[in-house]
């Protein structure tokens, strides 16, 4: 698709086939999150926590029944708020690579929310120490065809000076 169809074709999505997502497009999906522009790399990088695996998902809440979900764990920046910029960064990325795949997504906060206070989820998803999961990405076959559902019009206040 060219960047302008994605970008119109792209919307969140809350129901899901109950369909794998093949690997060679999941790990497109996942490779597109580090084509994204990071804040202060050069301390540290987002780790990416790809979970498929069933009984784990099983552990995760309000990823509607997603069959992956890609979370987006930071470390600690010096500069307020560098750490939640960088997690967007990466999961819009994989959001508009996943929709150029055909494939239905889903950018989340709330299942991360949840997973900083589950130490045993952190644990069994192997968060590296110190990271803290800030984002995530829900992905998956939609119910919805993925096609081109949005205009190219203002929605957000713009001042221009
Ligand atoms: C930072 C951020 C956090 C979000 N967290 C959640 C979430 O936890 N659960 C959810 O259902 N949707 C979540 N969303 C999706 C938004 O509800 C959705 O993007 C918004 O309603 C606009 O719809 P659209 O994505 O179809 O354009 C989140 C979106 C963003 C950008």
């Amino acid at each position: 698709m060219e960047l302008e169809k994605v970008l119109l074709s792209r919307k969140s999505c809350r129901k899901f086939l109950d369909k794998a997502v093949e690997a060679d497009k999941l790990e497109k999906v996942v490779l597109a999150g580090s084509l994204a522009p990071l804040g202060l790399p050069r301390v540290g990088v987002p780790a990416l926590t790809v979970v498929t695996d069933k009984d784990a998902l099983a552990g995760l809440k309000g990823i509607y029944d997603a069959p992956a979900v890609i979370i987006v764990s930071c470390p600690q920046y010096p500069g307020p708020g560098i750490d939640h910029q960088n997690a967007a960064c990466v999961v819009e990325m994989m959001s508009l690579m996943a929709t150029d795949l055909g494939l239905g997504n889903i950018y989340l906060y709330g299942v991360t929310a949840a997973l900083q206070q589950d130490k045993l989820m952190l644990t069994k998803l192997a968060i590296p120490e110190g990271f803290k999961p800030l984002a995530a990405l829900a992905v998956g076959y939609s119910e919805e065809e993925i096609a081109v559902c949005k205009e190219l019009v203002h929605k957000l206040p713009v001042n221009r000076v």
